[in-house]
């Protein structure tokens, strides 16, 4: 039931704030994390040096953010793996390695062969599904459940956004066990995990129609680019990959700091560019390095859209088309930046009158190798 919605894209994405309160609930008590699920693992966690993440698609995303979580809060090395990469070569895994697969669905083949591999290598399973009773969480040690819902449109949308919500919730669960955040620490940003859904409700309400509106006017584009920086470069892969599933236009989507490596050569005048830009209140450095990547591609004719925190006026020089999105902490900005390209691609397959639900060539979920 699209519950009034014109299609379950549409629903879902405004069930987003949802999926993160709803994947935080009873996790959180008065600023401490503890997540029931996890009861009784502390030997376990305590036992492991490195972290291998599994996935594919947007959950590959979702893990990519994972990982400056992981890392930061746990202080383990993170690597994050196409499950399908991962299964088909030897990969150097053990007893101490903790390998963390995502899935909305729990039945993609690639990442159910990966985790049953990494079992008999004797490595350590935590999944993070959606899918009450799926065959990858029965498969593993230990389940971190996201509460998205059900989510139906093929594009994942609302599942995204709980992935990353898990994710921060299992790196700072694993860093109290391994005594790697403080409790104070934890608690600041438990607190600013909470202030996420009421942002990401902001940001509908006050950006979607403007963005619909601009994908409107951009039914024609045939390519689009994305640039991110430290957890802006799994969003950009992320809006290019909607872009691709949603809009059937070429679209990718780049870390910033590689322009110079290559892809500036694609830039040419008029080329539209979305821009995921750091709080210049959290890291200057990285604001900077963004904002001087803008001003490279914009010097070319790129088309500029910049994604960027309210208030943020440097990149106002530069941009041709602003989306904001309120203040986050430096990790949680992920959340609310890719709600702009959720809407984005939605807008653009609307606009060129395609199926938003049901992309052509694609199934919910891939339960063949
Ligand atoms: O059910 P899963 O999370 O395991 O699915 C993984 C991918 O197949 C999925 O995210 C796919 O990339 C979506 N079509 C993305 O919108």
């Amino acid at each position: 039931d699209k519950g009034g919605w014109p299609s379950f894209m549409a629903k879902e994405v405004s069930e987003e704030p949802e999926a993160v309160a709803n994947t935080l609930r009873g996790r959180i008590h008065d600023g401490v994390i503890r997540i029931p699920e996890l009861d009784g693992l502390d030997e376990l966690f305590l036992g492991i040096d490195r972290v291998i993440v599994i996935a594919c698609g947007t959950a590959a995303y979702a893990g990519m953010v994972g990982k400056y979580a992981l890392e930061q809060w746990t202080r383990l090395p993170v690597d994050v793996e196409l499950a399908h990469e991962f299964r088909y070569r030897d990969p150097v895994i053990g007893a101490s390695t903790l390998v963390v697969s995502i899935s909305q669905s729990g039945e993609t083949m690639d990442t159910l062969m990966a985790v049953k591999y990494a079992r008999e290598q004797g490595a350590k399973t935590v999944s993070i599904c959606n899918t009450q009773g799926a065959t990858i969480p029965r498969e593993s040690d230990a389940i971190v459940y996201t509460h998205a819902g059900p989510e139906v449109a093929v594009a994942s949308t609302k599942a995204f956004v709980a992935q990353i919500t898990a994710l921060y919730l299992l790196a700072l669960h694993v860093g109290r066990v391994r005594g790697t955040v403080s409790a104070a620490t934890a608690e600041e940003l438990a607190r600013e995990l909470e202030s996420v859904p009421a942002k990401i409700s902001r940001i509908l309400e006050t950006e979607q129609s403007r963005i619909e509106q601009f994908a409107h006017w951009m039914a024609d584009t045939r390519s689009v680019l994305f640039l991110g920086r430290h957890v802006g470069y799994p969003i950009a892969l992320e809006g290019a990959l909607k872009l691709k599933e949603l809009a059937y236009i070429h679209a990718e989507g780049f870390a910033a700091g590689e322009l110079k490596h290559g892809p500036i050569a694609l830039i040419e005048p008029g080329q539209p560019v979305f821009v995921i830009v750091p709080s210049p209140r959290e890291s200057a450095l990285l604001h900077a390095k963004v904002v001087s990547n803008i001003q490279e591609i914009r010097a070319r004719g790129a088309r500029v859209i910049v994604v960027a925190e309210e208030g943020d006026a440097a990149v106002l020089p530069f941009a041709d088309e602003v989306l904001r999105i309120p203040l986050a902490g430096p990790m949680f900005e992920p959340l609310l930046a890719v709600v702009p390209l959720h809407i984005f691609a939605m807008g653009l397959s609307t606009a060129k009158g395609l199926d938003v639900d049901q992309p052509r060539n694609l199934a919910k979920s891939v339960t063949v190798e």
